[in-house]
């Protein structure tokens, strides 16, 4: 499918990969909820409003990781931009809104802009709004989830290009997903003066960690639980966001903060003509978030076939971004 975006009519088109195949999405949520140890994959949180509340939560104070990394991103843009150079495509994994990408536009004029996301409409107003600002720029929308490939060989050209992927997002990935995803990047970085700008989360103290993804306003619960009723749209279940709660946690010994749905007491849904009974205290999965030291992430980068990789850091140690060519 390819159509164009708002006004800007010749620069900014959307096109979603063929390999975005609704019905096998939809038994694989499916067989994930009737599994004995139920999960629901955390692509299911960012809906309309998961995507609203996912910008409150990059707000608030627990949340540190946008904070740390925007102070980084501002207090090295120059050096990093150096190590980046300019005028090559770029590539923004994960673009949601496509804020964080174009604060770099004018410092590394991108030939060519490509914003891949699983969310097609957030995706197209933010083109759209974008297109605007840059009219000069050849702006992409690519709607394909990463998780399942990276197929972008169509669209790049054999030149240099950057990877952009922020927000610590590869932390949602197993880190053996992680390194295949790594992998298929430097894969796609083969001409010379191409790169991975990405941003990482640190493993620091489980009180911070346990707050950031607990927070006491509750918006962290509401993102979480707003998945239900998301899945109940998607699959016609009748989960009732009230028979569970929020729980989220560091888990030290993984390296990893979970987060869970817990059925607050015994509870039925009907999921695709079937019943699935929870007992109460009984979870259903929703989201792993890895946290790496830096040597760690480091390993990893050598590891997908990346052989220069530089580093900045916040004062406090609570966030690296790396440079991977
Ligand atoms: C998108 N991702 C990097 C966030 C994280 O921190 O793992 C999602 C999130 N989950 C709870 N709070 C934020």
């Amino acid at each position: 499918m390819f159509f164009h975006c708002g006004q800007a009519m010749m620069r900014c088109s959307i096109t979603r990969r063929s390999s975005f195949d609704a019905e096998s999405e939809r038994q694989a949520l499916i067989a994930g909820l009737l599994a004995p140890h139920a999960a629901i994959p955390p692509k299911y949180f960012y809906d309309e409003l998961g995507c609203l509340l996912y910008a409150a939560i990059c707000s608030l104070p627990e949340y540190y990781l946008t904070r740390a990394e925007a102070s980084i991103f501002t207090r090295n843009r120059d050096d990093i931009a150096s190590a980046i150079g300019s005028g090559k495509q770029m590539v923004d994994l994960g673009a949601g809104d496509c804020r964080k990408a174009a604060e770099w536009f004018h410092i590394l004029q991108p030939g060519r802009y490509f914003a891949v996301d699983m969310a097609e409409v957030h995706l197209g107003h933010s083109l759209g709004r974008l297109a605007e600002e840059f009219p000069d720029m050849e702006m992409t929308g690519i709607i394909l989830d990463i998780a399942r490939g990276l197929a972008l060989d169509s669209d790049l050209e054999r030149r240099p290009v950057t990877f952009f992927y922020p927000g610590s997002s590869i932390g949602n990935f197993t880190p053996k997903a992680a390194l295949q995803l790594l992998g298929q990047i430097r894969l796609h970085c083969q001409p010379p003066g191409s790169g991975l700008l990405i941003g990482v989360d640190t493993k620091k103290d489980a009180a911070r960690l346990d707050v950031a993804y607990a927070d006491p306003l509750g918006i962290t619960a509401a993102f979480n639980l707003n998945t239900l009723n998301h899945v109940n749209r998607l699959i016609g279940s009748d989960f009732r966001v009230d028979d569970f709660r929020h729980v989220g946690f560091y888990h030290e010994v993984m390296g990893r903060v979970e987060m869970h749905l817990e059925a607050r007491r015994d509870c039925t849904a009907h999921i695709d003509g079937r019943v699935r009974e929870f007992a109460a205290g009984e979870r259903i999965h929703t989201e792993n978030s890895w946290k790496y030291a830096r040597h760690e992430f480091e390993a990893l980068l050598q590891q997908a076939g990346f052989n220069s990789v530089r580093c900045w850091q916040d004062d406090a140690g609570d966030f690296c971004v790396f440079y991977a060519a």
